[in-house]
């Protein structure tokens, strides 16, 4: 019998993957970058026991069994498994997350990745590759800011499906805004140019909004609230003369801001003015323990941009970049009991 735990986490693209070149190997047509964020906050937590007591594959998401037969969970099961028959060789762990879902692959490394597309057919250089380790750029801070959703989402790998069919921006995006971009992002991580880092962001994610709009029938991910978030950004970054703050979003309402550290206090007060949390407040900001500024009269007037409706954020989590998956070595932090079913399950 074997037992692993681990603990891998979330990625946030600044240049993003939307269409895939090939549905069944999840190829896609363009090379994006994302940040890894901390484990500390938010991850996602895994054990895998082996016996030869077992008698078939059996999975549990968040304590609920699901189907082994699902095509994304035999890919990497099957890959797993010949990576487990040559175990003393190396392989690349990329390559199997991205069979899981393309932007996962990103997950598998710490600090700023890029997702190269590759060129060959079998998929075998399409991999995640470090471009800078989470300590190059230690000021790097992120919020999260968790909106309400109202309504069901359509899923990012029906929405890419429906845009590669329709979207005529998307062609345009992939051929001759992405490839600059990825560079000019690439030269803004490594002279740690916020700056720049910032516009491109903002302006990725934007595009890639655009694209979605451009989808026919339209995927709409951003809602009002997520409108006044980027309406707040540059009403920041107007008040201190530069582009401080930035914005993403990814197919769904919430936000992912980015910002250098001393930053935080002020960006905190103001959201806080503008997006008034109902009740106690440190049920509100989670993440790394924080003061934020007491904004002045004056300095509410200067912003410009009027209150939104108490409770339009949910929660806010702050955090920071982090090393990538890492194995948890304790016997208490597995999920599974010694005959192999689940600690906690839901029924
Ligand atoms: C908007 O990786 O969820 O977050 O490959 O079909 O599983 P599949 O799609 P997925 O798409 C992520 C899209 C995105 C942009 C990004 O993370 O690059």
């Amino acid at each position: 019998m074997k037992i692993v735990t681990c603990v891998a986490p979330v990625n946030i693209a600044v240049i993003k993957y939307w269409g895939k070149r090939d549905d069944k190997l999840i190829l896609p047509l363009n090379d994006s970058v994302s940040t890894t964020l901390s484990t500390e906050h938010l991850c996602a937590k895994t054990t895998i026991m082996i016996s030869s007591e077992f008698q078939s594959d059996r999975l549990w998401l968040n304590g609920r069994e699901e189907n082994c037969e699902n095509p994304r969970i035999q890919n990497c099961l099957r890959e797993v498994y010949a990576l487990s028959r040559i175990y003393e060789i190396d392989g690349d762990i990329s390559a199997i997350a991205r069979q899981g879902s393309g932007s996962a692959c990103r997950s598998v490394l710490g600090g700023f990745v890029q997702w190269n597309k590759g060129d060959q057919d079998d998929g075998s250089d399409s991999l995640a590759t470090q471009l800078a380790p989470a300590n190059h750029w230690p000021e790097m801070r992120i919020l999260i800011l968790v909106v309400h959703e109202k309504h069901k989402k359509i899923s990012s790998k029906i929405g890419m499906e429906q845009s590669v069919k329709t979207s005529e921006l998307l062609k345009y995006r992939v051929s001759h805004c992405v490839p600059q971009r990825i560079q000019d992002i690439k030269q803004a991580i490594l002279n740690k140019d916020f700056e720049r880092f910032a516009e491109i962001t903002m302006k990725d994610s934007n595009q890639f909004h655009a694209v979605c709009l451009d989808t026919f029938p339209p995927a709409v991910y951003m809602n009002d609230v997520s409108h006044a978030i980027v309406n707040f950004v540059h009403c920041y970054n107007k008040l201190k003369g530069h582009n401080a703050l930035a914005y993403t979003f990814d197919a769904g309402p919430n936000a992912c801001l980015y910002m250098k550290e001393h930053d935080v206090p002020k960006v905190l007060g103001l959201l806080s003015v503008i997006f008034p949390f109902p009740g106690e407040e440190d049920s509100y900001i989670k993440g790394i323990p924080i003061n934020k500024d007491t904004i002045p009269q004056e300095m509410q007037a200067a912003f410009g941009m009027e209150q939104q409706m108490e409770g339009s954020l949910k929660y806010i989590i702050h955090t920071r970049l982090g090393n990538g998956p890492k194995e948890l070595k304790s016997q208490n932090e597995h999920l599974l009991t010694d005959s192999g079913v689940p600690k906690n399950l839901v029924i």
